[in-house]
């Protein structure tokens, strides 16, 4: 059956000390935890080799935020896919919808990204969402199945299923806003039924799909529970162990 995971996506968050502090404190919350799911935290790149080295990798894992949608070479600025991989980190968030409104990231570089990252044996948290206006004009499956078959249906079916996806509506990205539980499963039934469509059942049926957007202690249980809801992709929850842990706990019974 699918894996359910709760991943933090610290963003531009945190100094190295910082980062590495708030990692400390991750790893002594869940000391004597066994979370019914898997963690991971994506940090910058500043911080992957130390955090992955001082994490408790049984049971959290560690992801970068992006990666280069080149192999190696002039790319001043750049950080591939190899070298994320080299610091001991295991995910990599792609798509996300701040990289693709802000650093103009399209559904072509993204498959070079994805390729990349899995030639490097991470393993992609691939980002998706409508923004508000298309929520409004009630597009947003039009929307996710465009992300999804531009960037993935290239893909061999083992290799799709060597990913995760995360749906983010981008209005509730830090807003405050998130959407309701029966917005959350109804898109993400959707979502997995694209999927199904391409690759097969089995694939669509064993493919984790997270929620984010303004994920938090106090609705994450609500939102788990939905059962085409595999987790989350939180961003300011993740910034303190206390909070972060709170989300966790919505996978407690
Ligand atoms: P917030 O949880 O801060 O809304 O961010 C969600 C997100 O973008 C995670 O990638």
């Amino acid at each position: 059956m699918r894996k359910k995971i709760v991943a933090g996506n610290w963003k531009m968050n945190n100094t190295l000390q910082e980062g590495i502090t708030l990692a400390k404190d991750l790893n002594a919350i869940l000391a004597n935890e066994t979370p019914n799911c898997d963690v991971v935290i994506c940090t910058p790149f500043i911080h992957l080799a130390s955090v992955a080295s001082l994490v408790d990798s049984a049971k959290i894992g560690v992801g970068a935020q992006d990666c280069a949608d080149k192999a190696s070479g002039a790319y001043t600025g750049e950080t591939s896919a190899a070298m994320v991989a080299s610091t001991g980190a295991k995910y990599v968030i792609l798509g996300h919808s701040e990289r693709r409104s802000y650093y103009g990231e399209t559904s072509e570089t993204l498959k070079d990204k994805v390729k990349l990252a899995l030639e490097n044996k991470l393993t992609p948290i691939f980002c998706i969402g409508e923004v508000l206006e298309e929520r409004e004009a009630n597009k947003q499956n039009e929307v996710v199945k465009a992300q999804i078959s531009e960037a993935l249906f290239d893909l061999s079916p083992e290799d799709f299923s060597k990913l995760v996806l995360a749906y983010e509506p981008v209005w509730a990205i830090g807003t405050g806003k998130t959407a309701s539980s029966e917005q959350a499963q109804e898109i993400h039934k959707y979502i997995r039924s694209v999927v199904a469509d391409k690759f097969g059942k089995e694939v669509a049926d064993n493919c984790s799909i997270l929620y984010g957007g303004s994920c938090k202690a106090s609705n994450a249980k609500e939102l788990f529970a939905n059962p085409d809801v595999d987790g989350g992709l939180i961003g300011g929850a993740s910034l303190k162990a206390e909070d972060f842990k709170g989300v966790i706990d919505g996978f407690k019974a």
